[in-house]
């Protein structure tokens, strides 16, 4: 009979498990460390194994005495050692930790934030929206309830903490302390995860919780190449905060977005909160040199080195395109000049000639460069243009002087 329900385990993890990595569901953390104590145990593997691995062994639950919340990994000897603990939990110490060690930890516990219900919730809060105390699920104490039976011990429902084990759409919640038959229950005020940070511009800068694309499919991680292969590696867009699976704006498209977990799906926008504001930037906007890749260039250079002539952002002829100034309310693509709006190495145009689509604006003059190398510049730039049918647009003569003071 074991080896007939050994059989059944083993089809259904294999049938079943083999698409979806079970790293999905954890948080990395760089930076710390958790420590055991006897009260909270944790368990190292002897075999060498993979990250996704380790996930897919503490995912699974039964292989424990205890619930695995979290992993540590050691890249260079390839081991794991499953916890029993997050850093949530009592028991633990955070330490610094060494580079080849990196923690993972199950998101469902960790994070203060819910998709959809709620339904997975293994958060720590225990106070009501109200700012009512909770009641312990295993009490019948002020309020009877069926939730103390079996059934629902897969639920979680752990001391008095706020969870969801009846999906309602309210989303977690719990019996409250509170006597009065009109308080028996109240939800907890969880946040949704789309809400709890704000997109401005196009979100290049959103680093916020929101892991599910606008149609409701959980986003594949940045650092995995399933189901869909790609070239938005974490290590090669270090700046761009290519954390998890979260959603996010690497490369200037309309909004943060990110790869599907559905194969039929490459990628998608996600749907996160606007701010009411634009966010208070300290940057600075530059108009007669451009700074760094220019993405703050606000000045009128509209032609390209090659004396070809900016087609108007808010055109679709000779090029069509998707950069229009509405899309991009924060790029300032007004007229036809050179702007970058979407993080390239520096302000660019689509140009008036139908065979050449794009042309990087080279001809606009790095802001701080010393007198000499500007010159140069300078020099270099009239050689160009001297050469070029429509000859010197006038703004990069401006720009220098001015550079110069
Ligand atoms: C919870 O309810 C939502 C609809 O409100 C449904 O889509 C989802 O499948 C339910 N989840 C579970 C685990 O029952």
């Amino acid at each position: 009979m074991w080896m007939y329900n050994l059989l059944i385990g083993l089809f259904i993890i294999s049938c079943c498990e083999s698409r979806r990595n079970a790293l999905q569901d954890y948080q990395t953390t760089n930076g710390i460390g958790l420590t055991g104590t006897p009260a909270a145990p944790f368990r190292l593997s002897r075999r060498k194994m993979s990250v996704a691995k380790c996930a897919k062994t503490c995912s699974r639950a039964k292989r424990f005495p205890f619930i695995c919340r979290a992993f540590v990994y050691d890249h260079r000897n390839r081991k794991c050692q499953w916890l029993s603990f997050d850093r949530n939990s009592h028991a633990v110490v955070l330490s610094q930790d060494d580079s080849n060690y990196q923690l993972y930890q199950k998101k469902d516990y960790v994070r203060e934030c819910i998709v959809g219900t709620g339904v997975n919730y293994r958060g720590e809060r225990s106070v009501t929206v109200g700012g009512i105390r909770c009641q312990t699920w295993a009490s019948p104490l002020p309020h009877e309830h069926k939730f103390m039976s079996k059934k629902y011990r897969k639920n979680d429902l752990r001391d008095n903490l706020c969870r969801n084990p009846d999906n309602s759409t309210v989303g977690p919640w719990c019996f409250t302390t509170d006597p009065r038959p009109h308080l028996r229950y109240q939800d907890c005020g969880i946040p949704q995860c789309s809400q709890v940070e704000c997109v401005s511009c196009n979100g290049e800068d959103y680093r916020g919780p929101m892991d599910h694309t606008q149609s409701g499919k959980e986003c594949q991680r940045w650092d995995l190449q399933e189901p869909h292969k790609h070239l938005h590696h974490p290590k090669s867009f270090q700046d761009k905060g290519l954390d998890d699976n979260l959603c996010r704006n690497p490369d200037g498209r309309h909004m943060p977005w990110c790869y599907t977990t559905d194969p039929h799906t490459p990628w998608e926008y996600c749907h996160i909160k606007v701010c009411d504001t634009a966010r208070e930037s300290n940057v600075v906007e530059t108009t007669v040199c451009s700074q760094g890749r220019g993405e703050n260039y606000r000045g009128t250079v509209d032609m390209t080195p090659t004396g070809l002539t900016c087609q108007r952002w808010d055109a679709q002829y000779p090029h069509t395109h998707t950069f229009t100034p509405q899309d991009y309310g924060c790029k300032d693509l007004r007229e036809n000049y050179c702007r970058n709006p979407d993080g390239q190495e520096s302000p660019w145009c689509f140009t008036t000639d139908p065979r050449v689509r794009t042309m990087s604006c080279t001809n606009i003059p790095q802001c701080g460069v010393q007198n000499s190398q500007a010159a140069e510049g300078e020099m270099e730039l009239r050689l160009e243009l001297d050469g070029s049918p429509s000859g010197a647009p006038g703004d990069w003569r401006e720009n220098a002087l001015q550079l110069h003071g």
